[in-house]
């Protein structure tokens, strides 16, 4: 299994990082045995999992249950788990309280969005032994005061500020930092800027490393069509024409066959 010192060793040897959402343990099995560097669970669960509009429906419930799931089925991968909308904010305890349970249930660290009302949470996450990895750009979480999903740090206040934010995540002890939805020569900025590892989604190719969420790489969110997706497989036709020949097998009565049966 992969470390935050091995995180922070790939960045300073250019080799990049390779990490792929999931949430569930049918999935998690196939990870496990994958080059994969690490597993996210992300609180896009909420969006891909339960069909929520975002993803500020996920709670800590909802990630310990899908962060237990993907423990038992890639128990050779570092995983992290998404502190969940509001989760950080509503004090330290209630903080705590979250990265407890998540760490309980199988992470072995945390990722959380933004960094203003979070400083002293962050640094406290850390100091109590739990690696934080801190997500800057678009943070979905706060969809509805970005007013979408959007391109962030397209301005040259908005690239200070970003820039800022990076550094100080880096100083209150984060092991990584998601950059998601910036310019690439914002994303490359930060990560020369950094000794941690940038991972990036939508960001460009000079960071760290990527993430994508699982059923985007594999094709089966064919309503998701943003500029940075690729996809390696048409998941959702594969899937589709494999049941619609179940489904004929069953009507042509080819299925189940003598072989087939007790
Ligand atoms: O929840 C998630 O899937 C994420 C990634 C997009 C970074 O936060």
């Amino acid at each position: 299994m992969k470390t935050i010192i091995g995180f922070r060793k790939m960045k300073a040897a250019q080799e990049r990082i390779s990490v792929v959402t999931c949430y569930d343990y049918t999935s998690a099995k196939i990870v496990n045995k994958t080059n994969i560097d690490a597993i996210l669970v992300g609180d896009s669960a909420a969006m891909v999992m339960h069909g929520y509009d975002t993803t500020v429906n996920a709670d800590v419930s909802m990630i310990e249950k899908h962060v237990a799931a993907v423990r038992v089925g890639a128990p050779d991968k570092f995983l992290i788990a998404d502190m969940p909308f509001l989760a950080h904010r509503k004090g330290l305890e209630h903080a705590m309280d979250a990265v407890g349970a998540l760490v309980r249930a199988g992470a072995q660290a945390v990722k959380i969005e933004g960094l203003n009302a979070d400083q002293d949470t962050i640094a406290h996450i850390v100091h109590s032994g739990v690696p934080v990895m801190g997500h800057l750009g678009l943070t979905p979480q706060s969809v509805h005061q970005i007013g979408g999903y959007k391109l962030q740090g397209i301005d040259a206040d908005a690239e200070q500020q970003l820039l800022k934010d990076a550094c100080e995540l880096e100083n209150r002890g984060c092991f990584s930092l998601v950059l998601e939805m910036v310019p690439a020569t914002l994303a490359k900025k930060i990560t020369d800027s950094l000794s941690i590892p940038t991972i990036g989604i939508g960001a460009g190719p000079h960071t760290s490393g990527q993430v994508l969420v699982y059923q985007d790489v594999l094709g089966m969110n064919i309503d998701f069509k943003p500029k940075f997706l690729r996809t390696y497989m048409d998941g959702f036709s594969l899937i589709k024409k494999a049941l619609n020949t179940f489904t004929a097998d069953v009507k042509a009565l080819k299925y189940p066959s003598e072989k087939e049966s007790f």
